[in-house]
């Protein structure tokens, strides 16, 4: 049972901090437990920002796909690391920027699989699919029936991996899995990455790492170039690798600079770059 006496499926264990479940902490969502709730806390001890770095992460994903679907003309999403379904998920402004939107998610977390059955649906014009797997076994996302039965690769498609890949801890292994993703799609494709940092507090970030391991989850911060090399032969749209708070603001004060009336915020106090490329 769960903490709103809901039934769980067999395979959640909710003793262990899971990734997917610390972030909808921050994000302020309910579907979390109390070691996620202790890990949530013992990072932001480190980053007492952490839970406007969550939210600043989650908003990207709001410009992004708005960006995808009204400057590039993308209808098709395969968005991998999908985390528990909260406001503002990919299918929802996608949809409601072009109601043909069609978006496969991808996560490996059973809880994220619960939601994702109940929350997902999908315009009558579109659709929404979700796919349970890891991101570590690429081929196991791209044969998957449902990919084929809602996306069409032929055509351009955006690629999201946002907060995901600082779970991979080998540049090597992010490279293999980018190439099969990449060569999957069409020309005139895009890929989207937010990616946490440790080059703007270097001493915040080294406490974060240690408390994810700490919980047996690796967590590999990479430096803006380390970023810039995921996108090699592709072209990076403007601003480039950017800070997440940076990259292509909204012109209205969003949900974050209101979270700090007083004050600007300083757009490094997210410590994620976020990018995203056009495949020749
Ligand atoms: C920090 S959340 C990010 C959620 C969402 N992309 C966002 O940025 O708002 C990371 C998500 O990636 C998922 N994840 C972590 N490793 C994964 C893997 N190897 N394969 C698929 N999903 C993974 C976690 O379960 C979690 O839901």
């Amino acid at each position: 049972m769960n903490e709103q006496g809901g039934r769980l499926p067999v395979e959640i264990d909710s003793t262990v901090a899971h990734e997917a479940r610390v972030y909808d902490y921050w994000l302020g969502g309910k579907d979390n437990f109390a070691a996620d709730r202790a890990l949530g806390d013992a990072i932001a001890e480190h980053i007492p920002t952490i839970k406007t770095m969550a939210r600043a992460n989650r908003a990207f994903v709001g410009r992004a796909v708005r960006y995808l679907v009204q400057e590039c003309g993308i209808r098709q999403f395969l968005d991998i690391g999908t985390g528990i379904p909260t406001s503002g998920n990919v299918h929802e402004v996608a949809q409601s920027a072009e109601p043909s939107s069609r978006v496969v998610y991808v996560d490996n977390d059973p809880i994220v699989l619960a939601h994702a059955r109940a929350l997902m649906t999908s315009t009558d014009e579109g659709a929404t699919r979700f796919i349970f797997a890891d991101l570590h076994d690429p081929d196991s996302i791209l044969s998957d029936p449902a990919l084929a039965e809602t996306l069409d690769l032929t055509q351009p498609t955006a690629v999201m991996l946002v907060a995901v890949l600082m779970y991979f801890r080998e540049n090597s292994e992010v490279e293999q899995v980018l190439g099969k993703l990449v060569d999957a799609v069409s020309s005139g494709s895009y890929l989207t990455i937010t990616h946490p940092t440790a080059d703007f507090d270097p001493e915040a970030m080294a406490g974060v790492v240690a408390s994810a391991q700490q919980s047996g989850i690796p967590f590999q911060p990479r430096g803006q170039d380390e970023v810039a090399a995921l996108f090699e032969g592709m072209d990076l749209v403007e601003p480039g690798v950017a800070p997440v708070l940076a990259w292509r603001p909204d012109p209205e004060p969003s949900g974050i600079t209101k979270l700090h009336p007083e004050h600007e915020v300083d757009p490094r106090s997210a410590y994620y770059w976020a990018a995203m490329a056009r495949k020749r």
